[in-house]
């Protein structure tokens, strides 16, 4: 008799991805699709797993990340499969790997060195090769993929501390074009960046052009997430409004302590915007962010720690305060002589943090950053930390809110279709949790370490991740956009 199922799951506490309470069942999985849910006691199957009551839910989809160099640098994925994340996000905050036609300027300007100091990385000369690349040699994870608007300055101009000129744009919106034509969901911006802050709005509108005959999304890191996060905001919205695209706003937060408490105006604005327009908003659940080192950002963070750096790595993992002390010299002068480097901030108010989280609308995004020598936690944490200690501990929302933000939500607003829900016929990306014990390990000081409670986890029919390790199965796809 041939069993009925290749996998099989009893005895599963359900949480569907769509916040509807638990409930318990048993799900049986054909090839890359769940082929039933219910009562399958009769069922047989060449492998069953059984949960005991423990937690199955749809897979994590990572909202926000730079995993554009990882899915081919490190495809195991670790960080984000052992904290149940099955589909991530590429290409967000303006910076994507592809495309780049000509040899990357050296030295790499920031934050495109976020994704690789060295350059050797930026290899793609078009999007369309970046693509045939990660589907050659697939990673462990599903991947969607934005193409990032710095990464375009950088392939078309020279000089990067102006507005792009006619022709100039002209050749980024056929880039554009080509990006989302080879299978790109939609464009990233970084417009607080250096790189970018030249460009005005009517240049990110013409090089976006191409989104609202696509179906494309508009990603951003905004212009200013402090004194003018207002202005920030009504600038996305009409980026959305003129290109006819979907927006969303990354990592939503408030910097430096004259703007702590504000998400209650922000969220406001925001909820009423979307009466209007298609807005779409993710975050990721710490006080802290990390991105390149500046004495800007230092100067507005009450504490902040080295995450790496090129020309002094062994200081990787330190506070800067230390770091001047024991080097005898200023923050701004060790700033200097660690440059380029990378950095964690301690900035942002933890009531803004718990209010943006709450919101319905808010997805969960890791914004991790992979290559970095003593990470920001984030990167292995985000997920757990949301399950554990908001939802479970804190009790911001109800476990299934908590799962809805990962899964369900991500996957409608970035329309990718048939995942995010357990539900027959949805491709079998799924992650089997105790939902006892689900929290992060990862902290500020010892970041690199695998999520507690994530028992399983299942990408495309194909188990990943098990028993506290990987498994070396690497079934991950590119995904593309379904216009909603
Ligand atoms: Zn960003
Ligand atoms: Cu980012």
């Amino acid at each position: 008799m041939t069993p009925t199922f290749d996998l099989l799951i009893r005895n599963a506490s359900i949480i569907d991805g769509t916040g509807a309470p638990r409930r318990p069942g048993d799900i049986g999985i054909s090839g890359d699709r769940i082929a039933a849910i219910g009562d399958l006691s009769a069922a047989t199957a060449r492998q069953t797993i059984d949960l005991g009551g423990r937690v199955a839910a749809p897979g994590f989809i990572d909202a926000h990340t730079h995993d554009d160099r990882a899915l081919l640098s490190s495809p195991d994925m670790t960080p984000k499969v052992s904290q149940g994340v099955t589909t991530v996000i590429t290409g967000n905050c303006g910076i994507s790997l592809a495309p780049m036609p000509r040899p990357v300027p050296q030295p790499v300007a920031p934050p495109l060195n976020l994704l690789d100091g060295d350059g050797q990385w930026f290899r793609f000369p078009d999007f369309a090769s970046y693509v045939k690349a990660l589907q050659d040699q697939p990673a462990a994870t599903n991947c969607a993929l934005l193409v990032g608007h710095t990464t375009l300055r950088v392939v078309t101009m020279s000089d990067l501390k102006r507005p792009a000129n006619e022709d100039e744009t002209a050749r980024m919106r056929e880039l554009v074009d080509q990006a989302l034509t080879a299978g790109a969901i939609g464009v990233s911006t970084g417009l607080f960046y250096d790189t970018a802050v030249a460009a005005t709005t009517e240049e990110v509108i013409e090089v976006c052009r191409p989104l609202g005959e696509h179906g494309g999304l508009y990603c951003t890191h905004m212009r200013d997430e402090a004194d003018r996060i207002i202005d920030s905001l009504e600038e996305t919205f009409r980026i959305g409004r003129e290109t006819g695209s979907q927006v969303i706003i990354s990592h939503h937060k408030l910097v430096g302590q004259a703007n702590y408490g504000r998400s209650g105006e922000t969220l406001e604005l925001i909820e009423k915007r979307m009466g209007e327009q298609r807005i779409c908003l993710d975050c990721y659940p710490y006080t802290a962010g990390s991105t390149i080192l500046s004495a800007d950002r230092a100067a507005t963070a009450t504490r902040v720690l080295v995450s790496w750096s090129q020309t002094l790595p062994q200081y990787a993992g330190r506070d800067l305060a230390d770091i001047a002390r024991e080097l005898g010299v200023s923050e701004d002068e060790a700033i200097e002589r660690l440059n380029p480097a990378g950095a964690i901030y301690f900035r942002m108010d933890e009531g803004d943090v718990q209010r943006i989280l709450r919101f319905g609308p808010t997805m969960i995004g890791s914004d991790g950053l992979p290559h970095d020598t003593a990470p920001h936690p984030r990167l292995w944490g985000a997920f757990p930390r949301v399950l554990g200690h908001y939802s479970r501990f804190l009790g911001l929302f109800p476990m299934e809110v908590a799962v809805h933000k990962m899964t369900g939500l991500t996957a409608k607003n970035f329309g990718l279709q048939d995942r995010g829900e357990l539900r027959v016929g949805a491709f079998a990306d799924l992650t089997l949790f105790d939902p006892e014990t689900v929290g992060e390990a990862a902290t500020y000081e010892k970041p690199m370490v695998a999520a507690h409670g994530i028992d399983t986890v299942i990408v495309n029919g194909q188990v990943v991740w098990h028993g506290g390790k990987g498994t070396g199965a690497r079934p991950g796809r590119v995904l593309t956009h379904e216009a909603a």
